[in-house]
């Protein structure tokens, strides 16, 4: 890893994959007061803009099912360097999902566009978050430039927070 202010950028045409689950298609007509009123083509063209800033490539999949969520997760190894996801209602209990990120070996970003904590009590338990580096969550459609951004930050091996992989090498998975 560099040092501090001597961080590389992320390699050119590093992959970003960025999987929305359930729901997450109907973005734009769905509770606008909550989720925004942006379309997920919105969302995924900004997070390819961004992506495309910082030099690097976005792949985009939406599925309202859980076994093609994993799929997804487990096809992303070996080619993916990082996943960005917003899992939808899945975040809250898909341990297989979960099992899934474990198991990949790159940066993985947990995103959202509301709040999950500031909103009901079963949305405050979040099955993707142990398994990622961070989470992105309450900033909208904003959120995916976001977790763009925290991703090539992190491929660039900029200096941080104790990441996943440490965390794992230490059994706190
Ligand atoms: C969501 C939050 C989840 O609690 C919810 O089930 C969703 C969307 C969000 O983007 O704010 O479907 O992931």
């Amino acid at each position: 890893m560099s040092g501090e202010g001597t961080a590389d950028p992320p390699r050119e045409g590093m992959l970003v994959l960025l999987l929305s689950g359930p729901n997450l298609d109907l973005s734009g007509i769905r509770d606008p007061s909550i989720y925004g009123e942006q379309t997920l083509a919105e969302h995924v063209a900004a997070a390819t803009e961004e992506a495309g800033r910082h030099g690097l490539l976005l792949e985009h999949h939406q599925t309202n099912h859980e076994g093609d969520l994993v799929e997804l997760v487990h096809g992303a190894s070996g080619r993916a360097d990082a996943i960005v996801v917003n899992a939808g209602a899945l975040t809250h209990y898909s341990w297989s999902l979960h099992d899934a990120l474990a198991a990949f070996d790159g940066v993985v970003v947990e995103l959202h566009l509301s709040n999950p904590q500031a909103r009901e009590p079963w949305r405050h338990t979040s099955v993707v978050a142990p398994v990622a580096d961070g989470t992105v969550a309450g900033f909208g459609g904003l959120g995916y430039r976001l977790a763009v951004t925290a991703v090539a930050e992190l491929l660039a091996g900029e200096p941080g927070p104790v990441s996943r992989k440490e965390r794992s090498s230490k059994g706190e998975r």
